[in-house]
């Protein structure tokens, strides 16, 4: 049997793929997002800044009312520089990775207090400010001033490695993707490009159920034509995460207030409120009671929580005491908080998974 022509197999002539085709479909199909200026408008470098600090591990459906807060908030990078680090914490509580929220205010004070409240405008400017990766500044370049900077997200490395058919596996394939991407920046609309590769990897180049029938560059994708599109990017096995335990201590006063304490300003959760625990082990703690906060007739809920960070999963069971109205704090981080004071606290969500099967 002779060869099946490309007509046969539904596939029209192989094309480049270029920037042009894209930005003509991001022109017409442009996600309306709160943080995007509108077609010749001059973007906010403030406002891209803060959209891209929120959107690192955060979806954009999730980040559109915290945006919204923060700017009705602190108008300003010299506003949020000046607000106290607990009020921008309060405001971040639900957005997770609690580093990003203390980067976040250190590099607005540094912008404020040492740039005269100019943000850098190339990359590398940029990757100087606290919190700000190569993923960051790439993305504030080209958004907020023009620069001809790749961004390579998750979703453009989805997009990528299909568009080219790149068959090595995440992470090795990072420095190919990327060296392609840069290739594929125009001289002019870098900025736009850059939101079309990721409103493209949303909404067209999606994981599951890709819509190859509607997408610009469906002619251009070897990924396609090859029949494996949906296949990639492949990635290379990823070891287990680790299982965690402990106990957390619920503590509350006759009349009523909780025992909250703020964590160590460094390391996971830093600076949050917390609910206050023994260590998080591999094994169950062998003697609780001798890391709680205070001495009481501890009790067993049988209530437990679990919750899982990007390097590990925790099961913490909540063990409770009463105490009197006049108990003392048992240290200084310490603090007696009202039951209905505990949703305005600057605690993280596995603490508010604490509150939730507490209340
Ligand atoms: N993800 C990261 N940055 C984004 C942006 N500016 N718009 C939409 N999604 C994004």
């Amino acid at each position: 049997m002779s060869p099946r022509t490309m007509a046969e197999q539904g596939l029209s002539p192989k094309r480049e793929p270029e920037s042009g085709r894209l930005l003509a479909w991001y022109d017409r199909h442009r996600r309306a997002l709160p943080w995007r200026a509108a077609p010749g408008e001059s973007p906010n470098p403030y406002h891209v800044w803060l959209s891209e600090i929120m959107l690192q591990q955060t979806t954009v459906a999730t980040v559109g009312t915290y945006y919204r807060k923060f700017l009705d908030l602190w108008p300003t990078v010299e506003a949020l520089a000046a607000a106290p680090r607990e009020d921008v914490l309060k405001a971040w509580a639900g957005l997770g990775y609690y580093a990003r929220a203390r980067n976040l205010h250190a590099c607005a004070r540094m912008v404020a207090e040492e740039l005269g409240g100019r943000f850098p405008d190339t990359e590398e400017g940029l990757r100087a400010l606290p919190g700000v990766g190569p993923y960051t500044a790439g993305a504030i370049a080209a958004i907020a001033f023009d620069r001809r900077a790749a961004a390579v997200d998750g979703n453009v490395e989805r997009v990528m490695a299909r568009l080219y058919a790149i068959e090595a596996p995440l992470p090795d394939a990072k420095p190919e993707i990327r060296e392609k991407t840069l290739a594929l920046v125009p001289q002019e609309r870098a900025g736009d490009f850059a939101q079309a590769l990721m409103d493209l990897g949303a909404t067209i180049c999606t994981p599951k159920r890709l819509n190859c029938m509607i997408c610009p560059w469906t002619d251009e994708c070897a990924g396609r034509r090859a029949g494996i599109a949906d296949e990639l990017p492949r990635k290379r096995e990823k070891a287990e995460r680790p299982h965690r335990k402990g106990v957390a201590f619920w503590v509350e006063r006759d009349d009523g207030a909780v025992l909250l304490r703020e964590r160590p300003d460094k390391g996971l959760l830093g600076g949050m409120m917390e609910v206050p625990s023994t260590g998080w082990t591999t094994g169950s703690p062998s003697d609780p009671a001798a890391e709680a906060p205070l001495k009481a007739a501890w009790r067993r809920t049988g209530r437990r929580i679990e919750h899982t960070f990007t390097h590990f999963h925790v099961e913490l069971d909540i063990w409770s005491a009463q105490v009197p109205a006049h108990a003392d704090v048992p240290d200084r981080r310490a603090r007696w908080v009202k039951r209905e004071d505990l949703a305005g606290e600057a605690l993280p969500s596995v603490m508010r998974k604490i509150v939730a099967v507490m209340s």
